[in-house]
């Protein structure tokens, strides 16, 4: 009933597409209808293929007399897919007991995903940046009225405040940091970074965290480590999380590992603990933005919770990997894997 080429066009699109009568019957539906929502016996009716009422009502509203319909569905396929779905007439010009009705329905997942991510995304940093600013205010008012002429309080306070204005400034540089990241996310760098030194330095600059953790640093280094491609601050950056990390996050009075060395798959480097570890389900989204298993825990040490969302957008940018293991009640793991420079394909 339908034109060969008009057959092929629709068939070559990836929306789903069915044209129906008035009684929901398939008269025709293209190639990706069958990919999503499955081929053959079902049946015979839109309604055996969508089962979303809000859909068919559209579909309805059309066949009664409607030009276009448009409505937002989500449907539960495979998995939870969302769809945006517009109903045309087809026939506008014949009677309304021949009308047609084309249904076509487009995937936008991906996009509805996207849009909830940026909207949590928002409403975290305006929740982050107002806690510490709340307790600005709070401070400000105790100074102008109650502690007016105490001189005592007005020391403690104003070093509440510093410690409060910081976090709001560790917090900006660190989304900062997390969006220049993401801009620069294609192109890997190239300098030559010797892993052994960073190390070195990272554990060197983190004394004041771990004398305050109570915790020692043991460093094992293989000898002689091959170079690796990368940018020298990025590569501090991850390492400076991921031992302080196990300083804070780990048992007090404990040993902290950091060992390199170099595999087939390229150059390992991983931060052991023996802090309370993390259960699995937690494990799969510690790279989240703002995600922390003990809010309380992190912000009483200064955590901003952006610290390994970071790690991973680095290492994405040095086509390296994180692995993250960990026994609950043992400790936990960080390993980061990075490619190996190649010197003679430099030369
Ligand atoms: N070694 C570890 N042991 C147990 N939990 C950890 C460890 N490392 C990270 N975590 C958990 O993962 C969360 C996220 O870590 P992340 O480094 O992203 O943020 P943060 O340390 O809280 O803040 P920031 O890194 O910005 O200072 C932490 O809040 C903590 O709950
Ligand atoms: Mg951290």
């Amino acid at each position: 009933m339908m034109h060969a080429s008009v057959e092929a066009v629709l068939n070559g699109l990836k929306v789903a597409v069915f044209m129906v009568d008035r009684d929901h019957q398939i008269l025709f539906r293209n190639a990706a209808s069958g990919q999503l929502f499955g081929v053959g016996l079902r049946g015979r009716k839109l309604d055996d293929f969508i089962s979303s009422k809000k859909c068919l009502k559209a579909v309805d509203r059309v066949l009664a007399g409607k030009t276009q319909v448009s409505v937002d569905i989500k449907l539960q396929l495979v998995v939870p897919t969302s769809f945006s779905v517009t109903v045309v007439r087809m026939n506008p010009e014949a009677p309304l007991e021949d009308a047609k009705a084309i249904v076509s329905l487009e995937d936008v997942t991906h996009i509805r995903e996207a849009e909830q991510m940026r909207s949590d995304f928002v409403a975290n940093v305006s929740h982050e940046l107002r806690s510490p600013l709340t307790a600005l205010y709070g401070f400000i008012e105790t100074l102008q009225g109650p502690a007016k002429d105490d001189a005592n309080a007005r020391e403690r306070f104003l070093g509440l405040m510093e410690t409060e204005a910081q976090r709001m400034a560790r917090l900006i540089d660190d989304l900062l940091s997390l969006s220049k990241l993401q801009a620069a996310e294609r192109v890997a760098p190239d300098d030559l970074v010797a892993i052994g030194p960073v190390l070195r330095r990272v554990i060197a600059s983190l004394e004041p965290i771990t004398e305050r953790e109570k915790s020692t640093v043991l460093l094992e280094l293989e000898e002689s480590l091959p170079l690796v491609h990368g940018d020298l601050d990025e590569l501090t950056q991850v390492f400076s999380n991921l031992i302080e990390n196990a300083a804070k996050y780990g048992q007090a009075g404990t040993a902290i590992k950091v060992r390199a060395w170099v595999a087939e798959n390229g150059l390992h480097v991983c931060v052991t603990d023996q802090g309370d570890g993390i259960s699995p389900k937690h494990i799969t989204r510690l790279t989240e933005r703002f995600y922390r298993i003990d809010k309380g825990r992190s912000r009483s040490k200064g955590g901003t919770g952006l610290g390994l969302a970071i790690v991973k957008h680095i290492l994405m940018r040095h086509r390296g990997t994180l692995e993250i293991s960990s026994e609950p009640g043992v400790g936990s793991e960080f390993c980061v894997v990075l490619p190996v420079a190649n010197l003679e394909e430099l030369s």
